[in-house]
């Protein structure tokens, strides 16, 4: 059964309550989630998204209860991730002219995916469609989070539909956001950001503010996850702003792995020691193969620095903390510091291996890797308060001498504004942007140097 959201829509999604994890296996989805579609009924009918292909024949059957599908008379995909889009093959083969409204990559994502020649009709920013007393206007959203989104706002009801932004896997019946538990709400609204968009922030920011400056009168937010945003929408666009802004709080996190307990040892001897020289601060222990990553993830982007922790083990590091490590260095998390520590028996290499992965993920390194032989004593636990004691002390020492070194390294960081790549001096000897050659690209996506944003 739809559900009415406003005089012209009704929202005709599916909510997930099994799904547990989510990109595969990449991103936990504890609370379940929800594939949002709204229909508009005016003069002209629409249809926004569609929802994830397991769902697709109920998706269908339920949607002709509510209207007959030859009345639709256009579809509009925000987005074409396959939670989205993998409906519309089974709604296709019902009503297969039906023009599909969507940004030129959105056309092509559609074509690689389910490789049908369907009416595609390209939209850009500004682009609007009449569908009688209400109108569509199109706003593309690159790398919100995939080249092809786009936002749709409706005049007359006042509704931004968002596709994944502002979204949360977060299952509920209740469809509105005043209608849930808030902490659990706002965790899930967080845990998405920092797992899903945080590495394209710079895009957030400059979408939101370029969105305000519209002056569009805003009755609803309504993602294509989780609940839409009626009781004033606005608080979800300041958290954004806020996150998307180098999000910290007053935290430390310590995510650790161990064998025989000695780098859990250190773990909670280093957390004793951050306690007593702050008391302030929020430390939090994460055991790296236990917790659950995008948790892990989710505490990291609220942290002003986080210490990893691994045994040495095959001279390297454990498999828990090279996975997680993998992830941080995506996320590109902005403005934290760190430092690593481990237990060792022979070579003792995981710190400064660990301690080289965070600085190349962008964090400041406050503090010299330090390592413990065998099990700790009470002299090597004492030894690793001190270390914790010695870390909160480095991250009010070091941060202007680390703002001074990032501005002398080489004009600053630029952004690729198409794959959301930093190009950061830091990470390249120190050669400047201004100073790479005319021909240089992007090495992810291939974009020409001269299309670059000073970030
Ligand atoms: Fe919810 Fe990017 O798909």
């Amino acid at each position: 059964m739809g559900k009415k959201i406003s005089e012209h829509v009704t929202w005709v999604g599916k909510v997930d309550w099994e799904l547990k994890s989510f990109h595969g296996n990449e991103l936990s989805t504890k609370r379940g989630s929800s594939y949002n579609s709204y229909l508009i009924r005016d003069k002209k009918t629409a249809l926004i998204d569609t929802v994830w292909q397991p769902y697709d024949a109920e998706f269908v059957a339920r949607l002709s209860e509510e209207i007959n599908l030859h009345d639709i008379d256009y579809i509009v995909m925000n987005h074409n991730e396959i939670d989205h889009s993998g409906a519309l093959p089974e709604l296709m083969r019902e009503i297969p002219d039906t023009p599909i409204y969507c940004t030129k990559k959105g056309e092509a994502i559609i074509r690689g995916h389910y490789h049908k020649d369907w009416n595609f009709v390209n939209v850009k920013t500004g682009d609007t469609l009449s569908l009688g007393d209400t109108s569509l206007t199109f706003v593309e959203a690159p790398m919100l989070h995939w080249p092809d989104t786009m936002f749709t706002y409706m005049s007359g009801d006042n509704i931004l539909f968002s596709n994944d932004g502002f979204g949360q896997h977060f299952a509920t019946e209740s469809l509105y956001n005043d209608a849930v538990n808030q902490d659990e709400l706002y965790y899930e609204a967080e845990k998405y950001y920092a797992n899903i968009l945080n590495l394209y922030s710079s895009f957030a920011t400059k979408k939101i503010n370029e969105i305000l400056a519209m002056n569009l009168p805003l009755d609803m937010i309504a993602p294509s996850h989780g609940v839409i945003w009626k009781n004033n929408p606005a608080q979800i666009v300041k958290k954004y702003l806020a996150w998307a802004d180098a999000y910290q709080e007053n935290r430390i996190t310590i995510v650790y792995d161990t064998m025989w307990n000695s780098t859990r040892t250190m773990a909670e001897s280093i957390g004793a020691g951050i306690e007593k020289a702050d008391s302030d601060v929020k430390v939090k222990l994460m055991n790296a193969a236990k917790d659950d990553k995008n948790d892990i993830l989710t505490e990291i982007f609220r942290s002003k620095a986080v210490l990893v922790g691994s045994p040495t083990i095959n001279y390297g590091f454990s498999y828990a903390i090279g996975g997680l490590l993998e992830m941080i260095k995506g996320l590109k998390f902005k403005g934290k510091k760190a430092a690593a520590f481990g237990s060792y028996g022979w070579s003792g290499d995981a710190p400064k291996q660990i301690s080289d992965k965070l600085a190349e993920a962008g964090f400041e390194i406050v503090a010299e890797p330090y390592k413990a032989l065998w099990v700790p004593d009470e002299k090597a636990i004492e030894a690793c308060r001190a270390y914790g004691e010695s870390f909160v002390k480095a991250l009010d020492n070091d941060a202007e001498e680390g703002k001074d070194a990032m501005v002398s390294a080489g004009g600053g960081k630029y952004v690729c504004p198409v794959c959301g790549y930093v190009y950061d001096p830091a990470e390249h000897d120190g050669v400047a942007f201004e100073d790479l050659p005319d021909d240089w690209k992007c090495p992810i996506c291939k974009v020409s140097k001269s299309k670059f944003e000073k970030q």
